[in-house]
């Protein structure tokens, strides 16, 4: 029986190398990584999550698709109880604070052998920014449309000697790619005007200047 899962899912699945180790944390249900084993592309999946009530759903879900040898569950807060013998960590459906949080603990994955794929649902120049001054580079972001609502997939490795990028970089970065990119710039800009048309904020009033004189 195949899973169905949503457009936003199948972009992060799309990012997964055939033969990874997936740790699909924050996991939820369970299906981005059965998907994964049901398509033969990912090897295994460690799925984690912080709470139980999730976790426990993956577990019905991983026995319900048979798919149960090839997944191991960790209640655990981030990567913290995960297993570190991994190729690549995905992180999605998550705010940008959150994810923030879970990279910040785990110093560990500052290590050019993992892949991150991160699809963050909120505040994300606030991610992109974690992540450029942390030595993480965002190697390819692809801008997708599932239902009314844009989402962006990010593939990030540790490459201490990339550019870091600008504070406007960190709301429109140049590698933005996918046939909704140019949506996702008007929408970004559209905010920022909206932002600071209802506070004085002169970082973002700059920010603003800065990417409406590239349009
Ligand atoms: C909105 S769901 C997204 C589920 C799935 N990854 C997806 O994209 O469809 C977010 C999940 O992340 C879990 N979560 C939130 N904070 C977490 C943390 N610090 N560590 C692990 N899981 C977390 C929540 O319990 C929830 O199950």
């Amino acid at each position: 029986m195949k899973l169905p899962i949503s457009d936003r899912l199948l972009a992060c699945a799309g990012f997964v190398n055939p033969g990874d180790r997936v740790a699909d944390v924050g996991c939820d249900h369970g299906y981005l990584s059965i998907h994964l084993l049901q398509v033969g592309v990912a090897e295994s999946a460690i799925c984690s999550d912080v709470k139980q009530q999730p976790l426990q759903c993956a577990v019905r879900n991983a026995k319900k698709y048979g798919l149960q040898d090839k997944m191991e569950f960790y209640l655990s807060d981030g990567v913290e109880k995960i297993p570190r013998d991994f190729d690549t960590l995905v992180c999605a459906g998550m705010g940008a604070d959150t994810m923030v949080s879970i990279l910040a603990a785990a110093p560990w994955l500052q290590d050019k052998k993992y892949r991150l794929i991160l699809q963050c649902q909120s505040k994300t120049p606030l991610l992109r920014k974690y992540l450029s001054d942390n030595g993480y580079a965002i190697t390819k972001e692809t801008v997708l449309k599932d239902g009314r609502f844009l989402y962006t997939v990010m593939e990030v490795v540790f490459d201490p000697a990339a550019n870091r990028l600008t504070p406007a970089q960190c709301y429109l970065p140049a590698i933005l790619s996918g046939e909704e990119a140019d949506a996702y710039r008007q929408w970004v800009i559209g905010g920022l005007r909206i932002a600071t048309q209802h506070q004085d904020d002169p970082e973002k009033e700059t920010i603003l200047q800065e990417l409406e004189a590239c349009l």
